[in-house]
């Protein structure tokens, strides 16, 4: 037998709801911001994000999947989405229209991670990009958005972590710092930070190991080296925070694993912390568009998990609303009522009306079991006497409460 492969997993439609729920709370809340959808290729040319996510990242290094199609050409399966709106932004002309664009995106995304809770191969985004304005009036308007998605969706003591990692003319001091800091400790740091320490020494900072973590809680704060510019924009993003009535606590540890992030990173956990907990995360990445071949562009975006959305939607037990089943089941007994009901079940769906139809051939206690199984709200009866009288004999599900009625009122009556 064949199973899925590890680390994905299917949605089977008990769960469907849970999905519709997230999707259509992220629709709104992409109208009340005036976003609008993009939908990018599951698949890009490779080096799109090797240059954009960053060559010492662990996506790039170990977590791609990478292939070469029949012509040869170099691919991958996104594992972000914020390249491929960049890209997409680019390609269309979009720097060429009113900024800032803004644009959201339910996406596939494909890591080749260890899976466990909340950690799979290939897991679902919903992602937001707001590119081409600087000011940090829209940092704290995109982390209202994250904040209030997750109210909206109706989860429960969420916490949000906000850091600035400053920009290309103050980083550079807070890496030397940083690095000479470390190497008086890599006796005791894990191998992958020893390895991190030249390529991608930012990340040391948020390692979950005892030693590095311990050492992480010492190291140089990227806030202590801001130059003036990206001290005034992370000030002002915190004192927007505090008008819109969003709690944030300052992390000096977050750095986020992509390379493109510039000043302000966020991210949103649940109550119930675990290694791999976020909710969703994001940031400004003011220089990834020129990185990509356009003219210098700010912009700031975020993405969530929407598997660890569901989780989390499960565990604190929010109510969510079922798809509703079908109204309607039309059991018939004899053949010449199979036909009749064939024509009805077409009638009713083409007025709109959901129906189940029997296939016939069992007994109608039988027929009104499957009836119940399906949970649907009505059963239409067509036996020898409602065909004469051109009749259904309608039963309530839930009461068993019957009544004969003719067929041409049967819409009406359900509609
Ligand atoms: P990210 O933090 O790598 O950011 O991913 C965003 C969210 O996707 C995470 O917070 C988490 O909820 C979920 N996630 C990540 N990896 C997995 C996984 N293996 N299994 C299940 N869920 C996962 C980004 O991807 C950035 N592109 C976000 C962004 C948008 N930054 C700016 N704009």
């Amino acid at each position: 037998m064949y199973k899925s492969p590890r680390g994905t997993a299917d949605i089977l439609p008990e769960d469907q709801h849970y999905w519709r729920h997230i999707e259509t709370r992220a629709m709104e809340i992409g109208r009340l911001y005036g976003y609008q959808r993009v939908d990018t290729p599951v698949f890009e040319e490779a080096g799109l994000f090797t240059r954009s996510i960053g060559e010492g990242t662990d996506i790039v290094t170990k977590e791609m999947y990478v292939f070469k199609d029949q012509s040869g050409n170099n691919l991958a399966l996104r594992p972000e989405g914020t390249a491929p709106v960049c890209r997409a932004y680019l390609e269309h002309g979009m720097a060429n229209i009113t900024q800032p664009v803004k644009l959201y995106y339910f996406a596939a995304i494909f890591r080749y991670e260890r899976p466990q809770a909340g950690r799979y191969r290939q897991h679902y985004q919903f992602g937001c990009e707001a590119i081409g304005e600087a000011a940090p009036t829209l940092d704290a308007e995109v982390i209202d958005m994250a904040w209030r998605f997750f109210i909206l969706l109706g989860l429960k003591g969420i916490t949000l972590q906000l850091n600035s990692i400053g920009c290309k003319s103050c980083r550079p001091k807070h890496l030397e710092v940083l690095r000479r800091y470390y190497t008086a400790e890599v006796s005791g740091l894990c191998a992958d930070c020893k390895t991190r320490l030249e390529k991608n020494t930012l990340r040391l900072l948020d390692c979950k190991k005892p030693f590095c973590q311990d050492a992480a809680e010492k190291a140089p704060k990227s806030s202590d080296y801001l130059c003036q510019e990206c001290g005034d924009h992370f000030e002002s993003v915190k004192k927007y925070l505090d008008i819109l009535n969003i709690p944030f606590q300052v992390n000096h540890r977050l750095v986020r694993g992509l390379d493109y992030y510039t000043r302000t990173v966020f991210e949103v956990h649940p109550p119930e912390e675990a290694a791999q907990s976020a909710l969703g995360g994001g940031g400004r990445y003011d220089n990834l568009i020129e990185q990509l071949g356009g003219k210098p562009t700010p912009a700031i975006g975020f993405a969530t998990g929407m598997e660890r959305i569901v989780l989390n939607l499960k565990r604190q037990e929010v109510f969510v609303p079922e798809i509703p089943s079908p109204k309607l089941f039309i059991a018939c007994l004899g053949d010449e009522a199979k036909l009749i009901a064939m024509r009805l079940a077409s009638d009713l769906r083409q007025q709109h009306i959901s129906v189940l139809m029997s296939s016939g051939g069992k007994s109608l206690k039988a027929q009104l079991r499957q009836a119940n199984d399906f949970a649907v709200d009505y059963a239409a009866i067509i036996g020898e006497d409602e065909i004469k009288n051109h009749a259904v004999t309608l039963r309530h599900m839930a009461t068993g409460e019957q009544q004969t009625i003719p067929v041409d009122k049967l819409a009406q009556l359900l509609g």
